[in-house]
């Protein structure tokens, strides 16, 4: 057994939140300035296997570690999952986890911590991942995290590039005509996605043909973005993620933080913006020319954002 060291991405999702838990298709990227590592070193014999949150200062024994554990969900049970997968016992060998990712912030750090844990542990034991193989096993964790998650957060964690996903079909990558430029700005304001996809669900079932409405409006915005961005066409680009964000209103996600800062990020020059991932809290996402890009952060930051990010969504190399 050598040493290892894995990474994982955060994510931000671009278009369609939500409604793609119900079937329609939305666009995600990874947000590479941000990321968890796994290092894996070789333990004494008889260790078993040691998981160190290095920034939490938590240390766990994955064969000690109770299912009720705080954190069993995210350390232990995707080191279990990987096991299994690969018909291993429990090896001695120690993990060591650290995050850039802030933790419920809607950029994915639980599906980011479960893979990048993942593919060390099955790299140290001679049995290195494919994506193929990863995804539906970090899916296994969502699951445990969100209750009903699409599989797009998993997707473009794993596969670290922008994804078209559509629930149960295999993610499309897309042309990036011309590249550009998204700030991602923190509301400091947790937000676990479970809890909106759970009250998204109730509305949904309270009025169906209301909500299902809704998200097909979601799922045209982003096919319509999807061939903006393949046609290097992104002056149509912001008004579909302010269209984006007004419907994410009316499905009760976003809050008056999250209007604020969207409308501070327009106001102070952005071409778009809308809030990214779960909401209530978390990240909005605005769609800025380079140049406005330092005084949109500014004004995001005056306006309560605790932390603003840039990301350039480019073409595949
Ligand atoms: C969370 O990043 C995206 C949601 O659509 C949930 C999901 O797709 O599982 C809100």
């Amino acid at each position: 057994m050598v040493a290892i060291s894995a990474s994982a991405p955060g994510k931000i999702i671009l278009f369609g939140e939500h409604a793609v838990v119900y079937g329609q298709p939305a666009i995600a990227a990874p947000l590479t300035t941000v990321q968890v590592t796994a290092a894996a070193e070789p333990g004494p014999p008889g260790s078993g296997l040691v998981i160190h949150a290095a920034d939490l200062g938590q240390t766990v024994v994955a064969a000690q570690a109770a299912p009720d554990d705080p954190f069993f969900d995210a350390l232990v049970h995707p080191a279990q999952l990987v096991l299994e997968h690969l018909r291993a016992p429990m090896p001695d060998l120690r993990l060591t986890v650290r995050s850039t990712i802030p933790v419920a912030s809607g950029l994915g750090s639980g599906a980011a911590l479960a893979a990048a844990i993942m593919r060390a542990l099955a790299a140290a034991l001679g049995a290195p991942l494919s994506d193929e193989a990863l995804n539906p096993l970090v899916y296994e964790v969502e699951k445990r995290h969100h209750g009903t998650p699409s599989g797009i957060d998993n997707t473009v964690i794993v596969y670290a590039r922008p994804v078209y996903f559509v629930r149960g079909t295999a993610p499309q990558t897309f042309s990036v005509a011309r590249p550009f430029t998204l700030l991602v700005a923190d509301s400091g304001q947790s937000s676990p996605t479970r809890l909106t996809v759970a009250d998204v669900r109730r509305l949904h079932d309270a009025d169906p043909p209301r909500l299902d409405a809704l998200f097909a409006r979601i799922g045209e915005i982003a096919r319509a973005a999807r061939r903006a961005i393949e046609a290097g066409t992104l002056d149509s680009l912001g008004p579909l993620m302010d269209e984006n964000h007004a419907l994410l209103r009316e499905l009760t996600v976003s809050s008056d933080l999250l209007d604020r800062l969207c409308q501070t990020a327009r106001d102070a020059g952005a071409r778009g913006a809308k809030l990214s991932g779960g909401g209530r809290g978390g990240t909005i996402i605005a769609l800025v020319d380079e140049p406005d890009a330092a005084p949109v952060t500014a004004a995001l930051r005056q306006a309560g954002a605790v932390r603003v990010l840039s990301t350039r969504i480019q073409p595949s190399p």
